[in-house]
């Protein structure tokens, strides 16, 4: 019997990442999950006043608009850190010319949560620049506030390596910095319309606990319902998570704090 090889983040063609397949199967209209995601972040953004946090992160920004929209008002200078050359080419793309109409919608939803955000969905992405990098380019408590929406657990079929990326993702932002993200719950590797196979490890709740209770305070973690318009990825619904790193000293924790696997 041979045994299955854990795909880990360094083993899939980020540069490759199909971009008008993934946008039309995710973002081309606003669904039902973006809505709730949304009202998710906006009320973590809107408790800060315009311009008040120096440099904010979106961590695996990939050709996601919306998380970068709803740190506009807060946020003086918004790093959207990318790895692939094909994300980093649509973003530099939207940003240089100014968003496609599709994105319209979600902005329009984004500045009703948030007045503070400007009229033109092109002036709120003026804070935003392209970052190529990966998580290991990270340096630790530069941000005020992290922002990850679907990385750690869609890029990687091993744990250890989703924990860790977690971690960094913790310790990037200053001691009482914000970390807000959301994550697909329980989804096994996928695929973009009929493209090849990406790694993803499936998390829920729980395993999230078990990673961010001890680097983090405040944990809270909603939930959006699993979205049925989307096409079936495999996936339970999106657990959608708000948290502090602490000021004070934390225990120490490894990456052998791994959450287990479930799913
Ligand atoms: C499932 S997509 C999510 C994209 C986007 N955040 C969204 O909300 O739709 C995963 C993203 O993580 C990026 N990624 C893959 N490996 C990474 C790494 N080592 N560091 C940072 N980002 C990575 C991919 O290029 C891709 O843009």
């Amino acid at each position: 019997m041979g045994t299955t090889q854990v795909r880990r983040n360094r083993d899939a063609d980020w540069d490759a990442w199909p971009v008008a397949d993934y946008l039309a199967e995710n973002y081309r209209r606003l669904h039902p999950c973006d809505i709730g995601v949304i009202h998710h972040h906006a009320s973590v953004h809107r408790r800060y006043a315009p311009g008040s946090l120096a440099r904010t992160l979106e961590l695996g920004a990939g050709p996601n608009l919306y998380p970068l929209m709803l740190a506009g008002a807060a946020s003086r200078r918004i790093d959207a850190l990318e790895p692939s050359v094909a994300n980093l080419r649509y973003l530099r793309r939207q940003l240089d010319r100014g968003p496609d109409d599709s994105w319209q919608p979600f902005y329009a939803l984004c500045r009703s949560l948030d007045p503070a955000l400007p009229e033109s969905c092109t002036e709120a992405l003026r804070p935003v620049r392209v970052v190529p990098g990966t998580v290991d380019d990270l340096v630790p408590g530069t941000y005020d506030l992290a922002s990850m929406n679907f990385v750690a657990e869609s890029v990687t079929e091993d744990i250890d390596e989703f924990t860790r990326f977690c971690d960094v993702f913790v310790r990037v932002v200053r001691p009482g910095g914000r970390l807000l993200a959301a994550f697909m719950e329980r989804m096994p590797s996928y695929r973009i319309g009929a493209g090849p196979v990406w790694p993803a490890c499936p998390v829920d709740e729980a395993a999230l606990r078990a990673v961010f209770t001890p680097r983090t305070t405040g944990l809270r973690i909603a939930r959006v319902v699993k979205d049925l318009t989307l096409p079936e990825y495999g996936d339970t619904g999106i657990p959608l998570l708000t948290a502090e790193r602490p000021t004070g000293p934390t225990r120490p924790v490894t990456t052998s704090t791994a959450a287990p696997r479930h799913g």
